[in-house]
């Protein structure tokens, strides 16, 4: 230890620190050190960035990949001893924690017909995107909602919940995407397993869509003060809907296309308080220009084939692949095909990022707005 240096984060900028070891400080160091505290200044410029500086990196998964390791997961473990049966997403910039990308997690989950999980639950909120199958179901504090591919579905903090397939499904696969490392950096995470290990579902099936579903329409009896959406259940078939009409009469964003957030129809506010949401759709040939933001994003290709570029790298993507842009990470789509348009599902930390005034968003401005692919 005697050759520790101190100074590895010296910058010779006014306003940062910038002091070098010698013998006496280096003593000095090691007399703080031995009670627990420590020099400022031997870590100011590290513990604080001029910029965000993300430990994820860019990351595209492909599901032509992946599917027979998740698949051959269902041979190798029951769902009753795995718990739940998941192959989860690791990305290599973070040997901290199982993160996909910042604070957020994903896997994607087996479940063969007339199996379920056990009913537990959780401090993290989660929600689930479906990719194929039929039968998938997930019930949610009693509310039984049944699911088919590009539905998504919340199971937020707290709640009692639980997913399976029905015996006259088939074979489902959908990815889960959860706050957990953002819950445990906060030291906040509470787990606990249903007594029963199933719950009884006391609704009438899809009653919570039934009810919080209708566009532009909220029930006279809807009292809700949950701090996340009632409607639980969203469906691929009126996102796409709506999206298709809103692409007739916008241009949409330059650095999204025609892009929409899944909202908590009480509040007009995210799904839930850590997770938000949303469908965005590439017109055929479109290609966004790129910008960055503060925020954690995955996002899932729920239609039709294209690519982006992550801090000037370029990842092919198409129907099911999975990909992430960290924060502060320049990015920009295209949608590849002339004739189809695109469609990308996405979640992220946003409603974080905004409710903790941390937001930023800078478009970039060399290039004609795009990057140069390395
Ligand atoms: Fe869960
Ligand atoms: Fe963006």
């Amino acid at each position: 230890m005697s050759n520790t240096s101190y100074d590895t984060y010296r910058e010779n900028v006014a306003g940062r620190a910038d002091v070098e070891d010698t013998p006496e400080l280096v003593a000095y160091y090691k007399e703080l050190d031995a009670l627990k505290t420590g020099a400022l200044w031997t870590v100011a410029n590290k513990i604080e960035p001029w910029q965000p500086k993300s430990e994820s990196v860019p990351v595209l998964w492909r599901y032509r990949d992946l599917r027979d390791h998740v698949l051959r997961s269902v041979e190798l473990v029951t769902p009753e001893k795995a718990g739940r049966r998941v192959i989860y997403l690791n990305n290599p910039g973070r040997q901290d924690v199982s993160a996909a990308v910042g604070w957020l997690y994903s896997g994607l989950q087996v479940m063969h017909p007339g199996e379920a999980a056990s009913a537990h639950a959780h401090s993290s909120s989660a929600l689930r995107f479906i990719m194929e199958g039929s039968g998938a179901y997930t019930i949610v504090d009693g509310h039984k909602m049944t699911l088919n591919a590009n539905d998504f579905v919340l199971t937020p903090n707290g709640t009692w919940h639980e997913h399976g397939v029905a015996a006259e499904g088939t074979t489902c696969i959908w990815q889960d995407g959860l706050d957990i490392p953002l819950v445990n950096a906060m030291e906040a995470g509470f787990y606990a397993v249903h007594p029963d290990l199933q719950q009884a579902v006391t609704h009438p099936v899809d009653d919570m869509p039934a009810i919080w579903g209708g566009k532009g329409l909220r029930p006279h009896e809807g009292n809700w003060s949950k701090p996340y959406s009632p409607l639980y259940k969203y469906e691929w078939a009126p996102t796409y809907e709506a999206l298709a009409r809103h692409s007739k009469v916008t241009d949409g964003s330059p650095f999204d296309g025609v892009l929409m957030h899944y909202v908590n129809p009480v509040t007009g506010g995210p799904v839930m308080p850590t997770i938000g949401a949303s469908m965005q759709l590439l017109r055929p040939g479109e290609a966004t220009k790129a910008h960055r933001h503060t925020g954690s994003f995955i996002y899932q290709v729920a239609k039709g084939s294209g690519y982006s570029v992550i801090n000037g790298q370029r990842f092919d993507w198409t129907e099911r692949d999975i990909f992430c842009v960290p924060s502060w990470a320049f990015h920009e789509h295209a949608n590849a095909s002339a004739s189809d348009d695109a469609v990308l599902f996405c979640f992220n930390d946003l409603p974080v990022m905004h409710s903790l005034g941390l937001y930023r968003e800078q478009a970039l401005a060399e290039n004609g707005g795009h990057q140069v692919v390395l």
